[in-house]
Parts: C-alpha cells; sequence; structure tokens
C-alpha cells in the first residue's frame, strides 16, 4: 500500500525521506519516488520495484543547506507501476504526492486536458497538481488555490503538494487516508502516512483529522478543519520505542489490528470497485475461461475465508466450488481435472501445506490464483493469477484484519464471477456493491460495544468449552470465532453448524458449556433461533450475538441493524475478535504471541 513522507529543514533530505520511506516498506509497494525543492529548484527521483533502485537513482544527488521534500512508495491501483505513474507527480512548477483515491478524477481531467493540461500519467493522482496549478492562474495566493483544489476533490486522500513560488512551504491535507505532522528540537518539520515513518526523527506529532489541511514551513504550522476554521495545534508525544510506537495506544498489536480493519478494508475496495461491476487490475478474463469448477485451498484462518467463499462463489457465480484443508488435500491423491480453477488463500504467501498444494496443482496443469497479503511471496510468485489483498503488514499471531480482507476479496471476486458467468443481475451486483463501499463503516470498532465484550469477558473464564454457532456463511465465522478464542485464551472451543448441533454435540450441554450463538437478522434467523432454544432448554449458558432481541439468552451482545447478511457478518466478525482478545487479556496471555504458535507456519 502506498506510503507517505515529507521534510522541511536542513539535514540531508534525501536520507531522511528515503529511511522514512523504507520504515513504510511494511506496508507493500511496487514504485517510489521522491521530489526535492532546494535553492530554487526541483530535483525528481523516480523507480519501479524496492528503495534500493530509487538509492541507486538518486546516487549522486547531495543535499545543500534548507530544503524542502517530498516522497512515496506507490501500490498500483489506476495505471500499471512503471516510473511515469510513480509519484511525486509534476504540473508546470509543482510536485504532489498521494495516498487514497480521487473518484472524481476522469471529469477533472478532461476539464483540465481541455484547457491545455499535459497528463503524463494513467493515475488519478495527476489531476490534484494540475488542479492546483489552474487554481493557481486567478487564486490569491498558492494556499488559496490548494484550498480552492481540496474542495473540488471527491473520495479518499492523504496529500502533500509543494510549489516553486513558495520554496519553503508543503500544503498538507487528509481526508479519509492518514496524515501525521512531527516536529523536533531541531525546529524540523516532517510528514508521514505513519508513525513508523517519524519513529526517532520527531518527538511530537499531531494525527490529523478527517477534513484537515494546511501548510507548513519550518517557521509555521496552519492547520484548518473541514469548515475552515483554524485549528490549534496539539502534538503529542512520539514515544521513540518502535515497538510500543507501532502499537499507536493500543494494549496488544492484535487491538489495533483489529481497529485498523475499517482503513485497511478501505484499501482493499480501492480501485476495485466501480459503479456497476467490479474491476480487478491484476486479473485477465481469460483466466477464467473453461472453467467449471473452483476448488479453494487453505489452512487455518484462510481456510475459514474460504469456506466463507464457497458460499458466496456458488450462490452468486453458479459454479461447483469446493474447499480443502491444504495439509489433508496434499496426500489424499485428489482427482483433478483441467476445467477447475485452483485457488489458494494465504496470508503470508508462506505457508508451508498451502505452498506445496499449489504446486501439485500447478504440477497437474491446473490453472492457479493465489489471494495473498504479501506481495512477492512464494505463492505469489509461482501462482498463475494473485490478488493482494492489502491488509498491511499483520503482526499478532491470531489473524484478524488479514481474514477480513480475504473474506472482502473473495465477496468481491464472487460478483466479479456473477458478473462474467451472468448469473447475477446487474441490479443486485450494484446493490452489492453499495453494501461493499459500507464496509470500512461497519467494521468500525463501537467503542460501547467493545466496553461491554469487556465487562463481559469475566464471565466466560472458565467452564468445560465454548461452542460457536451459525449457519450458512455464520457456520465458517463461527469456525473463525472458536479458532481465535482456543488461539489467544488456550480455551477449548469449537465451531459448528448450529443446525448440527442436536446431532450428538448437544449432549454436553450444562450450565458449564458456553454457546456463542451467531444470529443474524438476515440470514436463516428462525432455524438458527430454534437451533439456539433446542441449547438453552437444555441449561447451556448462552451469550447471543444479533441485532434482534433474544430473551432465550443469558447474555446478548445487540449489533447495528444491517441491510444484508453480509454486513452482519463483518460486523459479528468483530464482535468475536474483540471478545476473543478481552477473555485472553483477563487470563494473563501473551495476546500477541500466544503460546506454541508462530505467525508463519513454513513446516509441514
Ligand atoms: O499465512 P496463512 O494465511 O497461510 O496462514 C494460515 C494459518 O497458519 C493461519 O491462518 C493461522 O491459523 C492463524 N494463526 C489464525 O489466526
Amino acid at each position: 500500500m502506498c506510503g507517505i513522507v515529507g521534510y522541511i529543514g536542513a539535514k540531508p533530505v534525501k536520507k531522511i525521506l528515503i529511511d522514512g520511506l523504507r520504515e513504510l516498506e511494511y506496508r507493500g509497494y511496487d514504485s517510489a519516488g521522491i521530489a526535492v525543492l532546494q535553492q530554487g529548484g526541483f530535483s525528481l527521483f523516480k523507480a519501479v520495484g524496492k528503495l534500493i533502485n530509487l538509492e541507486e537513482k538518486a546516487k549522486e544527488f547531495e543535499s545543500n543547506g534548507f530544503s524542502v521534500g517530498i516522497g512515496h512508495t506507490r501500490w498500483a491501483t489506476h495505471g500499471k507501476p512503471t516510473e511515469l505513474n510513480a509519484h511525486p507527480h509534476l504540473g508546470q512548477n509543482s510536485y504532489v504526492v498521494h495516498n487514497g483515491i480521487i473518484e472524481n478524477y476522469q471529469e477533472l481531467k478532461a476539464m483540465l486536458t481541455a484547457q491545455g493540461a499535459q497528463f503524463l500519467s494513467q493515475t488519478d493522482t495527476e489531476v490534484i497538481v494540475h488542479l492546483f496549478e489552474h487554481h493557481l492562474k486567478t487564486a490569491a495566493s498558492a494556499f488559496e488555490a490548494f484550498r480552492q483544489t481540496l474542495a473540488r476533490l471527491e473520495g479518499a486522500y492523504a496529500v502533500l503538494l509543494v510549489n516553486g513560488s513558495v520554496p519553503d512551504t508543503i500544503f498538507f491535507a487528509k481526508h479519509g487516508s492518514p496524515m501525521i505532522i512531527g516536529r523536533n528540537t531541531d525546529n524540523d518539520v516532517l510528514f508521514g502516512s505513519s508513525d513508523a515513518a517519524l519513529i526517532g526523527k520527531c518527538n511530537e506529532v499531531i494525527y490529523l483529522e478527517d477534513g484537515h489541511y494546511g501548510y507548513a514551513s519550518s517557521d509555521e504550522v496552519a492547520l484548518f478543519d473541514a469548515q475552515d476554521r483554524e485549528v490549534v495545534l496539539r502534538y503529542v508525544p512520539l514515544s521513540d520505542n518502535k515497538l510500543s510506537a507501532q502499537k499507536e495506544g493500543y494494549r496488544f498489536f492484535m487491538e489495533k489490528e483489529i481497529y485498523e480493519q475499517s482503513t485497511v478494508l478501505a484499501d482493499t475496495l480501492m480501485g476495485r470497485l466501480r459503479d456497476r461491476s467490479i474491476y480487478f487490475e491484476e486479473i485477465d478474463p481469460s483466466l477464467f475461461e473453461g472453467i467449471n469448477e473452483i476448488k479453494l485451498c487453505a489452512c487455518g484462518t484462510s481456510y475459514h475465508a474460504a469456506l466463507v467463499a464457497s458460499y458466496l462463489f456458488e450462490r452468486h457465480a453458479h459454479i461447483r466450488t469446493s474447499v480443502e484443508i491444504a495439509s489433508e488435500f496434499r496426500y489424499r491423491d485428489p482427482f483433478l481435472t483441467s476445467d477447475t480453477l485452483f485457488v489458494v488463500i494465504s496470508q503470508s504467501g508462506e505457508t508451508a501445506d498451502t505452498l506445496e498444494s499449489l504446486k501439485m496443482a500447478k504440477k497437474s496443469g491446473l490453472k492457479t490464483m493465489v489471494i495473498c497479503n504479501v506481495d512477492n511471496s512464494s505463492m505469489v510468485r509461482l501462482a498463475d493469477a494473485s490478488i493482494l489483498t492489502r491488509a498491511g503488514i499483520e503482526k499478532g499471531v491470531a489473524s484478524t484484519k488479514a481474514f477480513a480482507t480475504q473474506v472482502s476479496v473473495l465477496w468481491m471476486l464472487s460478483l466479479y464471477l456473477g458478473e462474467t458467468r451472468k448469473t447475477l443481475p446487474a441490479t443486485e451486483i450494484e446493490r452489492q456493491i453499495q453494501l461493499l463501499r459500507t464496509l470500512p463503516s461497519t467494521v468500525a470498532v463501537d467503542p460501547a460495544t467493545h466496553e461491554q465484550l469487556r465487562r463481559l469477558s469475566k464471565r466466560y473464564l472458565h467452564g468445560h468449552g465454548f461452542f460457536f454457532i451459525g449457519r450458512d456463511v455464520f457456520y465458517p465465522l463461527a469456525l473463525e470465532g472458536a479458532l481465535k478464542l482456543k488461539e489467544i485464551s488456550y480455551l477449548h472451543a469449537e465451531g459448528y453448524p448450529s443446525g448440527e448441533m442436536k446431532h450428538g454435540p448437544i449432549a454436553l450441554a450444562d450450565p458449564e458449556l458456553f454457546t456463542i450463538a451467531l444470529l443474524p437478522q438476515h440470514k436463516l434467523y428462525d432455524k438458527t433461533k430454534s437451533n439456539i432454544e433446542e441449547l438453552s432448554a437444555r441449561d447451556s449458558t448462552i451469550c447471543s450475538i444479533s441485532p434482534l432481541d433474544f430473551d432465550k439468552a443469558d447474555d446478548h451482545i445487540r449489533t447495528r441493524a444491517q441491510d444484508d447478511y453480509m454486513l452482519e457478518f463483518f460486523e459479528m466478525m468483530v464482535v468475536l475478535q474483540l471478545l476473543s482478545m478481552e477473555i485472553a487479556i483477563r487470563l494473563g496471555n501473551d495476546v500477541d504471541m500466544p503460546r506454541n504458535l508462530a505467525k508463519s507456519v513454513t513446516v509441514e
């Protein structure tokens, strides 16, 4: 994913920018660039691939006193990863770097092109710098031109812009994409899209809020809100401890990653949702030609995402879909036919069982695809096609945001297939795209619910076991909820289809058996309710999760009313993640590094 850094000061600017970008490398990128304004002139360096290529391009550049610089790592969304598409983007006398997406860029580009602007790249970002220069012709000041530019942008962005007529200044804005301003005792001003880029270089920072914009020089930082009112600058200390600073005030990485799901889902959807269709830049539609079956293969949490996909693919795309646990697939002499697309799902892209399964499928002549969070991982390099999930680095061993992004990609893929196979009406695709757009707000943690879960957790620290139950896609979600709980609390937990309990497991029901029941309003509500009532009648302790009241439960977590079961799925996912985490914290466990587990399982 994209990263931004900025610097105003007299220190070696190239090193500061590239070091800052290096701290953001973990987010993944495919090109990078820096622009430096020094002694009245700009120097620009861009390179495709890793930062070492950028360093090589810029190796002759020497800083000389005071300078202003901006830098960027780009993860291609509009246009291929080329030098021309890499940021910073140039106007006549200005440069811009941008994270996010400018949704109305085509309309702005048409207007600016008609007025003579020369576009060099295929990116949405380039409109910002041309729009700025367009307003600069008539505005009272460069800052006024910047303000007018922002007023015309639709979408999500974090922006830094420099202009040759104000060589000591960086204009900045944040709207839906993170941006931080930092300062130090040497009077340097720095910018970063994450504080990882600023640790060790700043002692104080301001985390900008949506709608904030302004300008900075070494003498002054002026900050305005969305209503154009000047905002009082409130710096907060930035820890120089990388680990604790990276947790950004959260107790554990897992907690931070749960809270981050809103942002990473926005990143994952970015550029992929059109008004009436789904667009995967990385997928050539010919991949699906001649395919009559999809076989999904994965381990652990990624396997649960695959199970969710099996419901969505068959429902939306009417394509036979099977799901394999990778460690079983490898040794069961599977019968494979060449009309099957073999799709592996993996956060790391390195899990040994999944990787070997992918190799087996390739060897058998199947077309292959990976849904993965790590670019250039072994699976991404091996598969015929890949879709990246853009969750950013996941440090907690218990996977959270990676799962959320996997399911969102698989949901989009089911719609993409529904469209190409003509199995979903256009109106339904459009409706679901609107639902997808709301995912970032759907998974935003409600502080009251988090507090309720924290309090509730003390009642679930003992007992002889947990059953997580649900139907349809809520069954794999129940499996995932149970996996989360056992991984970090070390309590015994199982996921079960609600309707299956009466075929055996209900024999365990007593007050010491805790049932976590997923009761969505929009998917099989009555059926699931009856199953929970059967358990309640046998005195199992029930914790129900539903937007509707349920009087047979001992505890009830009320979720928000949603328009569709998939939104209920994502909201309940967050509830289950927080519940497991709060139980594990009460038990005094190391939530981020649970005993016996590794983040990436590269052994069989
Ligand atoms: O990197 P992968 O997605 O291939 O990893 C698969 C599993 O090892 C992983 O999901 C594991 O189950 C997690 N610890 C779950 O929280």
